[in-house]
């Protein structure tokens, strides 16, 4: 026996397993598809050499581009190096060699791509809303179960340093009780007659599955529901401010979608939330998303990276008087929360989490049942503005 075997066996044994997994990235020539989940969360992943999972397996991932233009899929193909493109859906689902099925689709073409991928047995990872209707959301949520795959829904805004920050800011009781939360999300985006516009023109249209209130409600129910209290009630008050908008070709479109919406939201526990959502503002804010949280100990407003807090004891006495002007510095009053971390891209995070769950086989939490819940918030504010009511919201379960 020579010293090499001996030495040999104990090293092979300590190595850790390498496991490739097949990725079917649907979409992947759009913003979404391209940019975060293609770039900055697969193909980083893979460049790393993969990921190393609580038990020590390693696992690498390799993508399956599939879209409508062969000619684009060949390009970003060749870009970075991938081997893998077809336009031929069917054939990658029933290619046991790609074990997820993931859908960055424009959200008119999603249901029905991923009814599909869930016959075909495949695990799913999609971006939201997961369907345009809360029926058809639930549908997919209980075929997926009743065929036993998993599944993961994009919830991206909860991996946002701000956000990360909030949740430590929460965790420790700095708050006392919360008491309110309001949000500004929006920006200005050009409607596309002197200035190109900065989002696809579908998201102006209601017959191609457009509208603020499908984009950005499902958001907001995971945000609300992971660190607030699920969402209880809705009233929402939408608005197509500007109707006349040009497409990516510069040709007029009437834009029947609405392009801001005004929220107030119930939560479990008694917190109220209201958030304006616009694509008709201009920023005068430090970041496009900011939350303002009051809680009886402390207050904080987050954005994307940075959070600055308040507590009672730095809290300044205002008295109205509007004859005076006010010399007070409120600013000055609050504190930055630093990073103390690092944080990484947050669709990455999220896709690094779902991997290791899928591997270990654990709970995951962020589901097509999540996903629907989200589906639902924004059905609820669009037909409470539509009817100009409050709408109350029901529990969503399987079956
Ligand atoms: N998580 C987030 O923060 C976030 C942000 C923006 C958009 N989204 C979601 O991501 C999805 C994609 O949005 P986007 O902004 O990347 O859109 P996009 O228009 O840039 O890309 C859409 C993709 O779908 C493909 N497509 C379009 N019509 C199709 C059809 N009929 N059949 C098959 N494929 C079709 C396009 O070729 C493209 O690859 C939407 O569901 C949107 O709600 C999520």
């Amino acid at each position: 026996m020579s010293e090499t075997t001996t030495l040999a066996a104990p090293a092979a044994s300590t190595r850790p397993d390498i496991r490739e997994i097949g990725i079917i990235m649907n979409g992947v020539s759009g913003r979404m598809g391209y940019r975060q989940h293609l770039v900055r969360s697969i193909l980083a992943i893979r460049e790393q050499g993969g990921i190393e999972l609580s038990d020590g397996t390693k696992v690498t991932v390799k993508p399956l581009l599939v879209g409508r233009s062969e000619g684009k899929l060949a390009e970003i193909a060749a870009q970075h190096g991938i081997e893998d493109y077809t336009t031929d859906l069917d054939a990658a689902l029933a290619d046991p060699r790609w074990e997820i099925y993931a859908d960055f689709l424009v959200t008119k073409a999603r249901a029905s791509a991923l009814r599909k991928a869930i016959a075909a047995g495949k695990t799913i990872y999609t971006e939201k809303p997961t369907a345009e209707s809360v029926e058809e959301a639930l549908e997919l949520a209980n075929l997926a179960a009743a065929a036993g795959v998993k599944t993961g829904v994009v919830h991206d805004k909860l991996y946002l340093p701000g956000l990360l920050k909030l949740r430590r800011l929460i965790d420790s009781g700095f708050f006392g009780r919360i008491l309110s939360v309001r949000g500004e999300f929006g920006y200005w985006v050009f409607e596309g007659d002197w200035q190109p516009a900065q989002r696809p023109s579908w998201n102006y249209r209601t017959e191609d599955g457009g509208g603020i209130i499908v984009d950005m409600f499902p958001h907001w129910n995971y945000i609300l529901e992971n660190l607030f209290g699920g969402v209880k009630s809705v009233y929402a008050q939408a608005a197509v401010h500007i109707a006349d908008r040009w497409d990516e070709k510069g040709e007029h479109y009437d834009a029947t979608a609405e392009d801001a919406a005004y929220g107030v939201f119930e939560l479990d526990g008694g917190v109220i939330a209201q958030i304006n959502s616009s694509w008709t503002t201009r920023v005068d804010r430090d970041e496009l998303v900011e939350f303002h949280v009051d809680g009886t100990h402390g207050s904080a407003v987050v954005g994307l990276f940075g959070a600055k807090i308040q507590h009672r004891n730095a809290t300044p006495k205002p008295v109205w008087n509007p004859d005076l002007a006010d010399e007070h510095d409120y600013d000055a009053d609050w504190a930055a929360v630093p990073t103390n971390e690092v944080f990484q891209n947050g669709f990455r995070q999220q896709w690094e989490e779902f991997l290791e769950s899928y591997v270990l086989e654990t709970p995951y939490e962020y589901d097509l049942l999540a996903g629907a819940r989200g589906v639902l918030l924004a059905e609820a504010g669009l037909a409470s503005s539509r009817e100009g009511r409050k709408v109350e919201l029901p529990t969503l379960s399987l079956g």
